[in-house]
Parts: structure tokens; C-alpha cells; sequence
């Protein structure tokens, strides 16, 4: 039976964009389907200062479909020379609305990231001042921690000294994909939440291995296996405030995934809130999907919830096998493969 949903309009709190070419290319997906994306700073040269910020922040307008309403949240890259005064001027900017932390080698472009981070106090202290939120990639860089342990041994030895010697900082774990981070969140204060990505609530890491190696859903954090996907989806579709929509869409072109050393992202962008859907129909939770979609976030941020709407029916549709960007191509989610849900354009306000 056809089904209608229609929800206001939501918002991405986590996404790349790239840059130039790549960047014109997934821009209109995202802004389709978003009224405000939190855009993530892990550029080659990583946005470290707010005037970075600010001419990233102008090229993402340029690149803008005609008539686009969508906003860009820019974020600082924090290094451990940030500086107090730049957290300032980030906080003055207004278009700046948190700083990322990367631990330095975790992911793409995370090289200027922190290595320790006792050395970003003035930064955290400032942050703190200011209500600027630290968006955190949870993954330890000890190599001698199984890669399915990092976000648990970073949280606990890396994250909770930072929250004690910064107890009202304002904080989102990204990506959350374990039962440990949720935990995690949930004993925390109130001004502490999490962002969870379609792909961790679709795939555990079987999907890594199906058939054979599967590069395209090698992502950071990596895939956990069975009963932490459970655990993040129940965060999910549990009404909890703390948790909402992040996609962590990070387009790669296909050759640097497909390589002897691929590297971690999967394209979501163009399916992304179908994507969503699709999960929280099928745990009988649609009517959660607004609140965790289109609320819980903007109310984390002190953002004024949008008022646009967008209609989602279960009508299926297929996945381009690729998608063309200069003379490389995306692979995206699900390339050549059905998706349950999709979006009733002519509702899009
Ligand atoms: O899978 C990922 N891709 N995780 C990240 O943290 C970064 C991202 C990227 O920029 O490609
Ligand atoms: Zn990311």
C-alpha cells in the first residue's frame, strides 16, 4: 500500500563536500534534500581559520543550485596551535558553528589533526566560554588497539579527560557505532550527544566482506559487527534528544577507492534521507523519524527548527551505477540497486 510521510524539512550534521568539481557535483543531492548541513573541514588544506571558513563558505554558495535555500554550517579544523582568539573570532563570525576534532592519521586529511590533546586546552577552554560546540571523531590512533576497539578506548581515555577538565563543554561523539559510544552518551550531561550515519544503522561489518572485499563500504569508524548496529539503531528510533541525523556522506572518485589502499567514505548524499526512512520503517518507528531527522539536532545547536517540509512515499527506485565527477565517477550507495523510499519532489519547499 502506498504511504505518505511528510516531515519538515531536515537538516545533515555531519557531511563532506569537497571541494571544486567534486563539490558542484554532490552539492544539489544534499540540497535537495536538507534545509543546513554541518560541513565537515578536512579539505587538503584543512579550514583551520575562520577566514578559511569564510571563502570555503562562498564557494559553497557559487556552487549552489538557482534557488537553493540551503545553508552551509561551517567548522573550524582544530589543530594544536588553534588559538583561543581564533575561537573567538569563529564564535563573532556567525557562520561558524563548531570545531572539529580530528586525532591526527584517523582518516582522510586528518594529518594537522591533534596528536595530544592536552595541548588544544586554550581551545577547549575558549570553546567552552563560547558554547561552541567540539565535534569529535572518536577513534583512538594507537595502532596497538584493534581497529574494531578504537571509538570505545578513545572515549574512555581520550574524550571522558577532556569532558572532566571541561565539564560544560558542549560536545557531539560523530558517527557513533558502538554500543559503548551510546552508552557513553547517554550517561553524559545533557549538552553531550551523537550524530549516527544511515550507512552504521544499514550495514555491520559482514557488508565488508559480502562476497568478497568490498571497498566501497569501507568507512571510518569502520563497521562494527551485529549487536552494536542493534545498539546504535535503538538510539536511534528512541526519542532520545541527545541523538540525530548525521550522514557523513564522503565522496571518494573510484579510483582512490577502488586501490591497494583504499580510502574510508561512502557516498550517501543522493539517497539520503530515502535512506533513513528505509531504517526507520522497517523498525516500525517512522513516526520517530521527524523528531531524530529534523529536531533533536537544530535543538542541540540552538538553531531555530526549519519551516519547510518534505514528502518521502515507499515507492521504489534504483541507484545509478556510478556517478560522473570530471574524469573519475562516485560510487555510490547501493550503486545499481533498489531503494524503498523516495521523495515526492513536487512537496519540497
Ligand atoms: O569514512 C570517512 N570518510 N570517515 C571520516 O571520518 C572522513 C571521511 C572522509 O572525509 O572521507
Ligand atoms: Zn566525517
Amino acid at each position: 500500500m502506498s504511504h505518505l510521510i511528510t516531515l519538515t524539512k531536515p537538516d545533515d550534521w555531519h557531511l563532506h563536500l569537497r571541494d571544486g568539481e567534486m563539490l558542484r557535483c554532490v552539492l544539489p543531492d544534499s540540497a535537495r534534500r536538507f534545509a543546513r548541513a554541518i560541513v565537515m573541514p578536512n579539505l587538503p588544506t584543512p579550514i583551520t581559520t575562520t577566514e578559511l571558513a569564510r571563502h570555503y563558505r562562498n564557494r559553497i554558495l557559487q556552487a549552489l543550485p538557482c534557488g537553493s535555500g540551503f545553508q552551509p554550517l561551517m567548522t573550524l579544523y582544530l589543530t594544536e596551535e588553534t588559538t583561543a582568539a581564533e575561537i573567538g573570532a569563529a564564535k563573532a563570525s556567525g557562520f561558524v558553528h563548531a570545531v572539529k576534532w580530528y586525532p591526527a592519521g584517523a582518516t582522510t586529511h586528518s594529518q594537522q589533526g591533534v596528536r595530544d590533546a592536552s595541548r588544544c586546552d586554550r581551545a577547549f577552554a575558549a570553546m567552552e566560554a563560547h558554547g561552541l560546540p567540539l565535534l569529535v571523531h572518536a577513534e583512538t590512533t594507537d595502532p596497538r588497539v584493534d581497529i574494531f576497539d578504537r571509538e570505545a578506548v578513545f572515549l574512555d581515555r581520550e574524550l571522558s579527560p577532556v569532558l572532566r577538565r571541561f565539564p560544560r563543554l558542549r560536545v557531539v561523539a560523530e558517527h557513533v557505532t558502538t554500543q559503548q559510544a551510546v552508552q557513553f552518551v547517554r550517561a553524559a550531561a545533557p549538552h553531550v550527544g551523537a550524530t549516527i550515519t544511515a550507512h552504521h544503522l544499514l550495514l555491520n561489518r559482514n557488508a565488508l566482506f559480502d562476497g568478497g572485499l568490498r571497498p566501497h563500504h569501507y568507512c571510518r569508524p569502520v563497521l562494527k559487527r551485529e549487536k552494536h548496529q542493534l545498539a546504535v539503531l535503538e538510539a536511534a528510533i528512541s526519542g532520545d534528544p541527545r541523538f540525530f541525523l548525521g550522514t557523513d556522506s564522503a565522496p571518494h572518485p573510484r579510483r582512490d577507492k577502488e586501490s591497494a589502499c583504499g580510502c574510508a567514505g561512502l557516498y550517501t548524499a543522493h539517497a539520503a534521507i530515502e535512506l533513513y526512512a528505509e531504517v526507520f520503517d522497517q523498525a516500525g518507528a517512522l513516526n520517530r523519524l521527524e523528531s531524530f531527522a529534523s529536531f533533536h539536532g537544530a535543538d542541540f545547536y540552538g538553531l531555530p527548527r526549519n519551516v519547510g517540509q518534505i514528502t518521502l512515499t515507499n515507492s521504489p527506485w534504483t541507484v545509478p551505477a556510478s556517478i560522473p565527477v570530471g574524469n573519475d565517477v562516485v560510487i555510490p550507495f547501493r550503486a545499481g540497486e533498489r531503494i524503498p523510499w523516495s521523495i515526492v519532489a513536487e512537496c519540497i519547499q
